[in-house]
Order: C-alpha cells, then sequence, then structure tokens
C-alpha cells in the first residue's frame, strides 16, 4: 500500500512517526512523498493546544474530499486520537483507522480491521519494542520512557499518553548501541519527563545512572528532552558533568515566574526552587546552554505575575525559550476550573516576551563568537552558499558549503551570531564524511 505519513507536534511524536514507519515497512507498505499519490494517508497529530488541533481539521477536510473521488484509507495516530474531541473529529472526517499513542504496535491489525485502538494498557508492549536503526541518519530520538506522572492543569499530555512507564534499559542500551553501528552520532533521549526514568519500576537505574550508562556506549553527543525541574536531582548535574559524551545543554522549561501562577498551573516548585536548580547546574556544569519552555496568559494572570517571568528570564538569561499563549483545553483542570484571558491581552504579553527573549539570545550567541565549537552538519542550508547544522549547546549553525565535504562533525570558530543564527568558519582540514551533502 502506498503510504504518506503527516507528522505534528513534538520530538516524541517524531518518534512515533519513526516506529510506525517500520511498522507499516514489515508489512509491505511502500512510503510515498505526498498526499496526491498515496492509498493511505496517517495523520500523527497533537492536540496539546488549539492551533495544531485546526491543523488536523482542516487537513482532514481537504482528505475527506479526495475520498470522494477515488479509493483512499486516511488514517490518525498521536494525542488527538486518543480524545473525545478527536474521536469526533474522525467520525466527522470518514478516519478508517485510529490510533491512540500507545497502541501503534497495532497498527497493522487496524488497517486489516478498519478499527480503532486506543487503549493505553497497549502500551507496556510498546515500550518492549525495539525499532531497527534508523538508516543513512546521523541523529535519532530514542525513547526511554512514555506519559507522565505530573499533572499540570493545563496539560492534556497525562490524558492522552497516560502515566509514565519507563522502557528497560537493556533494550534503551541495545537500541543506541545499534545506533552507533548504523553512523550515529547524536542520540536525543526522549520522554515527557526523562528525570523521573525508573521510578515507575523497582530495580531500574535512576535517569543520571542510565545517563552514564548511555555515555558509555560512546556516541559521541547524548542530549535529553524533556526535563521536569522537580526531577532534576544533584546527581544529574555531576552525571553530565563527569559524561563527556553528554551535551552541555539543559531544556528546563519553568513555564511562570509567577508562585502563584505556578501553584495554579500545580507545578510542584516555586520560583525559587527553580533557580537554585539553575545555580546548581551552572556550578556543575559552567558553560551550559539553556533553553525553556513558558507559557503567558495562563488564566488569572496578571501583569504582576508577568512582570515576574520577565524578571525570572532575566535571572536566569536563558539562550533560547520556546513561547506559547495559553491553551484552554478541553479536559484539562485549568480549562474547567478557570476563565480564559482576553486574546489582546496574551498576545501582547507574547510579544513583550518574545521581545526579551530575542535580547538575550543575541546577547548570548554573541558570546559565542570567536569561539570553537563542534557542529553536527545535516546539509544544505536554505541559505545560500551554506550547509547548515548544530553544535553541542543547540544552536542552529551555518558553515560556507565549500568548507564542508558532506554530512558529519565539524569543528568550527563562530564568526558572527544573531539572535536566531550562529555564523562559523571549519577549523582547519577535517575528515571528509561518508554521505554526500544533500538537502536535509
Ligand atoms: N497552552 C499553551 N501551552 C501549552 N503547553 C502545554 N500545554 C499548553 C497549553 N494548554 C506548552 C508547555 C509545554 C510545551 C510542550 O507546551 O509550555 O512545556
Ligand atoms: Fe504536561 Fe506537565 Fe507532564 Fe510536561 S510535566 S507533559 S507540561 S503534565
Amino acid at each position: 500500500m502506498r503510504t504518506h505519513i503527516i507528522t505534528y507536534g513534538c520530538q516524541m511524536n517524531e518518534y512515533d512517526t519513526h516506529l510506525v514507519r517500520s511498522e507499516l515497512a514489515s508489512i509491505g507498505a511502500q512510503f510515498v512523498d505526498s498526499p496526491d499519490e498515496a492509498e493511505f494517508v496517517l495523520l500523527n497529530t497533537c492536540a496539546v493546544r488549539g492551533k495544531p488541533v485546526e491543523k488536523v481539521r482542516s487537513v482532514l477536510g481537504e482528505l475527506r474530499q479526495e475520498k470522494q473521488k477515488r479509493n483512499l484509507l486516511i488514517g490518525m495516530m498521536g494525542c488527538l486520537a486518543q480524545l473525545e474531541e478527536g474521536q469526533q473529529i474522525a467520525r466527522k472526517f470518514q478516519v478508517d483507522v485510529l490510533l491512540g499513542p500507545g497502541a501503534i504496535t497495532e497498527i497493522g491489525k487496524a488497517i486489516e480491521s478498519r478499527s480503532k485502538f486506543w487503549d493505553l494498557t497497549f502500551k507496556d508492549r510498546l515500550t518492549s519494542h525495539v525499532p531497527p536503526a534508523p538508516r543513512g541518519q546521523l541523529s535519532a530520538f530514542v525513547s526511554i520512557s512514555r506519559g507522565c506522572n505530573h499533572h499540570c492543569t493545563y496539560c492534556i499530555v497525562p490524558t492522552t499518553r497516560g502515566p509514565e512507564v519507563s522502557r528497560p534499559p537493556d533494550l534503551i542500551l541495545r537500541e543506541i548501541e545499534a545506533m552507533k553501528a548504523a553512523g550515529v552520532v547524536e542520540v536525543m533521549l526522549l520522554g515527557q519527563n526523562v528525570n523521573s526514568y525508573g521510578k515507575d519500576q523497582p530495580g531500574y537505574p535512576s535517569f543520571a545512572e542510565l545517563l552514564r550508562m548511555v555515555g558509555k556506549v560512546g556516541i559521541p553527543r547524548v542530549k535529553f528532552t524533556t526535563s521536569h525541574p522537580m526531577n532534576f536531582s544533584d546527581d544529574l548535574v555531576a552525571a553530565m558533568a563527569e559524561t563527556p559524551q553528554v551535551c552541555e545543554y539543559i531544556h528546563l522549561p519553568v513555564q511562570s515566574g509567577s508562585d502563584r501562577v505556578l501553584k495554579r498551573m500545580a507545578r510542584e516548585y516555586k520560583r525559587d526552587w527553580y533557580l537554585d536548580r539553575i545555580k546548581a547546574i551552572r556550578q556543575g556544569i559552567p558553560d551550559i546552554v539553556l533553553s525553556t519552555d513558558i507559557i503567558v496568559g495562563f488564566p488569572g494572570e496578571t501583569e504582576e505575575d508577568f512582570e515576574q517571568t520577565l524578571s525570572l528570564y532575566d535571572e536566569v538569561g536563558y539562550d533560547q525559550a520556546y513561547m506559547f499563549i495559553y491553551s484552554a483545553r478541553p479536559g484539562t483542570p485549568s480549562y474547567k476550573h478557570f476563565e480564559d484571558l482576553p486574546r489582546e491581552l496574551k498576545v501582547e504579553r507574547l510579544q513583550r516576551l518574545i521581545e526579551k527573549q530575542k535580547e538575550w539570545s543575541y546577547r548570548k550567541n554573541q558570546n559565542w563568537v570567536g569561539k570553537t565549537v563542534e557542529v553536527l552538519v545535516r546539509g544544505v542550508a536554505k541559505e545560500n552558499g551554506y550547509a547548515e547544522g548544530h553544535d553541542r549547546g543547540n544552536h542552529p549553525v551555518l558553515l560556507p558549503s565549500s568548507q564542508v565535504v558532506g554530512p558529519g562533525l565539524y569543528q568550527a570558530v563562530i564568526r558572527q551570531a544573531t539572535p536566531h543564527l550562529m555564523f562559523g568558519e571549519v577549523a582547519g582540514a577535517q575528515a571528509a564524511a561518508t554521505i554526500p551533502l544533500v538537502m536535509a
């Protein structure tokens, strides 16, 4: 069956797309680049905010029209597929196959019987599944746990992905070893909350211990996401500091700088706790690159609360931030209990926050000018004459294509920086890569 997959949302969804692709390949699917050529179009959906849900609706609208003209099978997986909201959308748009995020391994059965699976108990099978190593890829994701045991009041993820289930450490290590053999030079360990890895299973290592084990496999770069401040232990800081493969980069969502808002979000920590974690991190890993997630306009957020977020930003001095306008998601506690703020107010605060982020990113990126970084070049950049990649701190870096023979790791000196990009030059002659330099 000619198949086309469209993926929305987070890195976990990207990883799940990789999983489902390998399942589909094993039952004979061929992959095509456009939905027009496909007999089966599968949408891997996101439900974390309203926008990605709207996007899925509009694509499904187009597919339903297409379906009236020809034989077409439509599938929906991912977080939206797990929700009542998604199941209604599926009925409306004549979706044939529906798979919740825990039921990916059931794709073959679901296609055969045109059925719908969203039972999270399938997740146990999923966590013990080892997908084949990706081919021709230098950077790869590895899921180490699924689901989340926190209950942030704005977040739909605990509903769609269920409680946390850690994958057995030996399977994780086996997957990473296979990746190393396949030429992968960077792994990103994935979970809704990687720091609490192992807590759900007696006898499993802690995340800090797992990180040390992953380091020993010997892939040059190890990164992880997402972290929760509550579970960011001193031992984890120590493990990062003593494991050379672990990159000097942490994504540590703060969501708000106001204790009042943090409490309403049920984030479980206060501003001071968060700042103390940042202090411990900076002490252990002085050159750490920090990014965060921030929600603006959470219900009840006052001007003073928002100013607390701005001042926290200055106190931490983030390298990068992902900033979101609060989106009321049906099924979350904050949707039920709190009233949404006016849109204009939320947009105005977002703009002020973006200004702050740009200033800091510019300042932080400038600090790298003249320094040498390790760039993982992935392919040709959209900017003419450049190859694009990213360094250990996750900064996007452009290098002149003339100095790059192909994808791979390069030492480069940063020459120039903007708030979004760094421009470098390859330092001296370097080993050629084995894969030709093509569009990433
Ligand atoms: N509205 C806005 N942003 C949200 N996030 C999660 N749920 C919501 C929501 N309802 C953001 C958080 C989280 C990131 C992945 O998405 O900042 O860290
Ligand atoms: Fe959602 Fe909070 Fe869990 Fe992150 S930690 S997935 S924001 S509930």
